[in-house]
């Protein structure tokens, strides 16, 4: 976590977020700042879609002229380490957000809280895609990004247990990643010229 970005007490405040940590209750009030309101819609829907399911917030209400969310609050923490019991379950709560058609662009562990019993749950979904049909190429694309992620936190935290197929995964993605930084500096340096 950088330095501007501390949880002090139960206060989260960033240049793009205000947020509220209560006993039962999380205020997440999002700042006038770049796409401020995508990322507020974009939570916003996500959290509709995932109502059903357990380990995220439920969406307690929404104050739409003051760009704010109102959530129930999780158990624990954010977690610094994760164990491989922490991972299974992490994995199926990625598994199921997918299922109801909302893909993370990241998955940084300061947004995994596991609590003093080990149980994990999963916050902020501001920047994600939505499914709009199940083929959908940006769709399938966005799965793979939610799924890499998912892969480096376990290779991060516990890597033996990465089978030989992820291992070869996160060998491609990385090689394509890396593709796309070289095309990327390229053009830049085509359009400065
Ligand atoms: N519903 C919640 N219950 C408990 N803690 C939460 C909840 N939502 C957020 N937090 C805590 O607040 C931190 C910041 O919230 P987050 O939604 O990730 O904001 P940001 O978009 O700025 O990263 C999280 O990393 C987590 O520690
Ligand atoms: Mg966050």
């Amino acid at each position: 976590m950088s330095a501007n970005k501390q949880v002090i007490g139960s206060i989260y405040n960033t240049e793009k977020m205000f947020l509220r940590i209560g006993e039962h209750l999380v205020t997440k009030h999002f700042k006038k700042s770049s796409d401020y309101l995508k990322r507020f819609d974009l939570e916003r829907r996500s959290l509709l879609r995932l109502k059903q399911l357990d380990h995220v917030p439920d969406l307690v209400r929404v104050v739409e002229w003051d760009t704010t969310l109102h959530l129930s609050r999780l158990p624990g923490v954010s977690a610094t380490s994760l164990t491989a019991e922490n991972l299974i379950d992490l994995e199926k709560i990625v598994e199921q957000m997918l299922i109801a058609g909302v893909a993370r662009h990241s998955m940084p562990i300061r947004d995994v809280l596991v609590d003093e019993r080990g149980e994990v749950s999963l916050v902020d979904f501001e920047r994600s895609t939505l499914r709009s049909f199940r083929w959908s190429p940006i769709w399938l694309i966005a799965t793979k990004v939610t799924r890499y992620h998912f892969l480096k936190l376990v290779e991060h935290h516990q890597p033996q247990m990465l089978t030989a197929d992820q291992c070869e995964q996160l060998r491609k993605a990385v090689a394509i990643r890396r593709y796309f930084l070289v095309f990327r500096k390229l053009r830049d340096f085509i359009r400065r010229r």
